[in-house]
């Protein structure tokens, strides 16, 4: 029988997922992938097993599949927690299919909880999102910022789901609950081995500049730059996503020393706001090279700018982001030069 503590991570071959599968191994626990690939490729677990020099185990289920995952955790022993990643996060494409969003994202988590509950697994960590603050009156935002009515069908699953979340904590002795509260993650791991996989036309910026600048999109467009703010362009918060998954071995550890009806948001950014065009030009600096951009119109239902007060996180969580914009930047183009 396995001595180390397992952790179940679904979507763990995704971008945030892959790795924080990588620090949850490095801080000791036993990662257990739970990953149908529908968003990912299985190459990528190769590249985990090569990064943290171990066998990484991984069941191939649906996380709305309910029985597929209780034979998978019949096969465990020493299942502690679940980081809940596997979710669907493209804004625009919720618009379009409402109810795919809420089946997958929401569907996915009642089934996460049932599954907790019966196995008696004490701690969940969620991916939640900065989208749950709106269009914030402040553009800095704590965990007291007001949570808004959603403006898309993708914020309204975070919203729900945390609120679920709240519930079961409350209604389950054992279960400890974290709700991170995510804010731009970009870059890649530093060997360049994992990184984000869009598929096809990337919505984010960081993945359409490095698409740009390797020539398999012609121009990246600049969603508008007459918004007040400090060059006209939309500002946010950008993290290093090896910052992020930190975050989440962080929590793992601190719930584990809470007592029952834990359940905390955290905010996890740098605490630093970039515009879109500072994005662009420290690309271009760190890495020599130009970038083809034209200014165009404002993209609907942006929000102006928003960054967080990492406060919280930094001192109940004893977490602070190592990695700077620079690096994250580096990070991302020699990720997207090794991609095939
Ligand atoms: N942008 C461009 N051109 C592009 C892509 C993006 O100018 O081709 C701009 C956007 O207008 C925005 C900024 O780059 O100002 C960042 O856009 P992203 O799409 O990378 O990120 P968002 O801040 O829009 O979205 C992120 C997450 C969502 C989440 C949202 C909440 O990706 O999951 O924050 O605010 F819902």
């Amino acid at each position: 029988m396995s001595e180390k503590k397992q952790i179940i991570i679904t979507g763990g071959t995704g971008f945030i997922g892959s790795h924080t599968v990588v620090e949850v191994i490095k801080a000791g626990f036993d990662a257990i992938i739970f990953d149908d690939f529908r968003n990912s490729k299985p190459w990528i677990l190769d590249r985990l097993e090569k990064i943290s020099g171990c066998k990484i185990k991984h069941f191939d289920v649906d996380c709305n599949n309910y029985n597929a995952m209780s034979t998978a955790l019949n096969s465990l022993q020493n299942v502690t927690g679940i980081i809940h990643f596997a979710a669907d996060k493209a804004v625009g494409e919720s618009v379009l299919n409402p109810v795919k969003y809420y089946e997958n994202n929401i569907g996915s988590l009642t089934q996460i909880l049932k599954l907790a509950k019966d196995f008696e697994i004490e701690h969940l960590v969620f991916s939640s999102s900065c989208t749950v603050y709106g269009e914030p009156a402040s553009p800095i935002v704590t965990e007291e910022t007001e949570i808004k009515k959603a403006t898309s069908p993708y914020g309204a699953t975070k919203i729900a789901c945390e609120e679920l979340i709240q519930f079961a904590v409350q209604s389950d002795q054992k279960l400890k609950a974290t709700l991170l509260r995510y804010f731009n993650p970009i870059g890649a791991h530093p060997s360049a081995e994992i990184g984000e996989l869009p598929q096809g036309i990337p919505n984010n910026l960081v993945p359409y500049i490095t698409q740009t600048a390797k020539g398999i999109r012609e121009q990246l467009t600049v969603f508008g730059n007459d918004y007040e703010t400090i060059d006209g362009t939309n500002v946010r918060d950008y993290i290093h996503v090896v910052d992020l998954a930190d975050a989440h071995v962080k929590a793992l550890q601190r719930s584990i020393k809470q007592e029952a009806n834990f359940c905390e948001a955290y905010n996890l950014g740098t605490g630093k706001g970039s515009s879109v065009l500072e994005i662009i030009h420290t690309f271009e600096e760190v890495n020599d090279l130009k970038l083809n951009y034209v200014i165009g119109d404002r993209r609907p239902g942006d929000v102006v700018q928003i960054w967080a007060d990492p406060s919280k996180a930094n001192n109940e969580l004893g977490w602070s982001c190592k990695y700077t914009i620079k690096d994250a930047l580096k990070h991302s183009w020699s990720w997207e030069q090794n991609i095939d």
